[in-house]
């Protein structure tokens, strides 16, 4: 697969990575070990290298499992992790509450403290099973803490190559501007999708001007895209589709008559629905890399295929004349 780089520093990554979210199991109504595994396996196989994750997904269960899967690959692969969402303890921003797969309820709290974020390094290294993370990523702006104060952390860290880069996420023009007053930003992960394009107006000039590579999150729209998605559709208990905004009966209604429109060029191409969507999204620009998750080896298999043809002008033009018509209430 193609490789690109990120930002301005000497990591280059897949324009597909895996997204290890959902494999975690927490808010997508469980996971299985096995199938995740595999997954892992399949998206090397298919030529992906890149792999996303964070301490919160699982509670540190997607980042094991990653460490797992990649034993004997670490020169082969870019593993992105996070900080700065802390369950184990009442610190910082309260964000949102989450059970464990026991029923146990845990406030989730933003927090990139200098002291923690060094801590959550050590463990996140353990878990993954390395000695060195390609990029680190503070997972959701922590309004108590100075930028810089979380930024002289992560310039320590690089300082001792436990990290290569440093990236944020969910971070705003403002932000990164603030962050790179302290230390070079490779990236900024933020929600970008067909049906999600709010950081066209300001984020994606400036981080194009910048050369900070944008790592869009969420490119099926959780699903939403792939067209599997019905009005009557049943979710598992405790996965977070159920309810969210994207999900309403209205916007998958609207969704779906969007995705009915553009099948002709997925048929035409021979290719999925889901695979159109991926295409598109790291091919606009500015945008270096989509993160897919997927669950199993099948979701793996097709989401890689989105690296394997092209979209001409006129079906980019054709797709966006079509978006036109979506109005989601959101
Ligand atoms: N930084 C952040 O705050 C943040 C936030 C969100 C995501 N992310 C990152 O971005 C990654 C991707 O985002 P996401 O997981 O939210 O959403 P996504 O990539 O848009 O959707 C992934 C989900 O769609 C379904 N799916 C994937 N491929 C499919 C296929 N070929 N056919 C049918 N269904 C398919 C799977 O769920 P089901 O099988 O259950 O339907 C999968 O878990 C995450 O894993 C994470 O690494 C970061």
């Amino acid at each position: 697969m193609e490789k690109r780089k990120l930002g301005n520093s000497d990591i280059t990554v897949t324009p597909i990575a895996f997204g290890a979210w959902a494999i975690g199991g927490l808010m997508w109504g469980g996971n299985d070990d096995h199938d995740a595994l595999e997954a892992i396996q399949v998206a090397y196989d298919l030529g992906i290298t890149t792999f996303d994750t964070a301490p919160v997904y699982g509670f540190g269960h997607s980042e094991e499992l990653l460490g797992k899967a990649l034993q004997g690959k670490r020169d082969q692969v870019q593993i992105l992790t996070k900080y700065g969402l802390r369950w184990d303890a009442t610190v910082g921003e309260y964000h949102f509450s989450l059970e464990d797969e026991k029923g146990n309820a845990h406030k989730v709290h933003r927090y990139a403290g200098k002291e923690s974020l060094i801590k959550e390094c050590e463990a996140s290294l353990k878990r993954l099973k390395t000695d060195y993370i390609d990029l680190y990523q503070i997972h959701w702006p922590d309004n108590t803490t100075p930028i810089a104060e979380t930024m002289e952390a992560v310039a320590q860290l690089l300082q001792q190559g436990k990290i290569r880069a440093a990236g944020v996420s969910n971070y705003s023009e403002e932000q990164v501007k603030e962050a790179q007053q302290t230390v070079m930003i490779a990236s900024d992960q933020v929600p970008y999708s067909m049906l999600n394009r709010g950081i066209e107006e300001e984020l994606l000039p400036y981080a194009l001007e910048a050369h900070v590579s944008i790592l869009a999150y969420s490119p099926l729209q959780r699903g939403l895209l792939t067209g599997k998605i019905t009005e009557n559709h049943q979710f598992n208990a405790g996965d977070t589709r159920e309810g969210n905004r994207y999900f309403k009966p209205e916007n998958i209604r609207s969704v779906n008559r969007f995705l009915e429109d553009i099948k002709p060029i997925a048929d035409d191409k021979q290719i999925t629905l889901a695979q159109l969507a991926i295409n598109w999204t790291f091919h606009q620009p500015g945008i270096t890399c989509a993160l897919v998750g997927a669950r199993n080896r099948k979701q793996v298999k097709e989401n890689a295929k989105a690296a394997s043809f092209t979209l001409s002008q006129e079906e980019m033009q054709k797709i966006n004349t079509a978006l036109e018509q979506v109005h989601l209430a959101l």
